[in-house]
């Protein structure tokens, strides 16, 4: 697949402002800072549709990106930074549980590891929620340029058993910095959209 046209369709906190439930979706989850919109930004070759920032926190609002006119990709706040204000972080749940818990035409959560770590406390519970909802399965670990091709395989090895992923669970490297990675991801993607 090749996306050749995306548009920022809506920006929401609560239900009555997501788009109408007519297209299908594919949200990005993880963590503040791990890549999120770097991802979103590679994949539909715009360097600035979504905002990148060094500081974590830059998302705090599901951002619904309208793409081929066909489906959406939705960029999700992410979690685990601390220096948010206290209501930022205490919406952040409830915002959350009320996309991924009722949303029908979310077709999967791609999930966001950074690639140099092992998974966090809070990506194994979030791995857990989507798996709750039948929403788990696909897993990106970014900034694949920050790791040598050897290290690669074994923090491969470490997501896949800190997450708990079967056989049939997938993880695709990916950098935003090389531009690497973002073909297998729209491949798996259209795949999904198809099936
Ligand atoms: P929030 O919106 O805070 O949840 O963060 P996010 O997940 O959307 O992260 P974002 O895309 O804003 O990227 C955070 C920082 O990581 C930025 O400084 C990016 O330039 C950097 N970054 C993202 N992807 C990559 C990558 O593949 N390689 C490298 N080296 N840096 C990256
Ligand atoms: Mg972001």
């Amino acid at each position: 697949m090749k996306i050749t046209n995306s548009q920022l369709e809506a920006v929401a906190v609560k239900p009555n402002q997501y788009p109408a439930g007519d297209l299908k979706e594919i949200a990005f989850a993880g963590r503040s800072n791990v890549g999120k919109s770097s991802l979103l930004n590679l994949l539909t070759g715009r360097k600035k549709l979504a905002r990148v920032s060094g500081s974590p926190g830059k998302t705090r609002t599901i951002n619904f990106y309208l793409i081929n006119d066909a489906f959406r990709i939705v960029d999700l706040p992410g979690y685990g930074y601390a220096k948010v204000s206290k209501s930022v972080s205490e919406s952040w749940g409830p915002m959350m549980e009320q996309y991924l818990g009722s949303r029908e035409n979310l077709l999967k959560v791609v999930l966001l590891v950074d690639i140099r770590h092992a998974p966090s406390k809070q990506d194994v519970e979030m791995y857990e929620y989507l798996r709750h909802y039948g929403l788990d399965g696909v897993v990106v670990a970014t900034k694949a340029d920050k790791i040598s091709r050897n290290q690669m395989q074994k923090q491969i090895r470490t997501i896949r058993q800190t997450l708990g992923l079967g056989g049939d669970d997938i993880v695709i490297p990916v950098s935003a910095l090389k531009r690497t990675g973002h073909e297998d991801l729209l491949d798996l993607m259209e795949a999904l959209l198809e099936g």
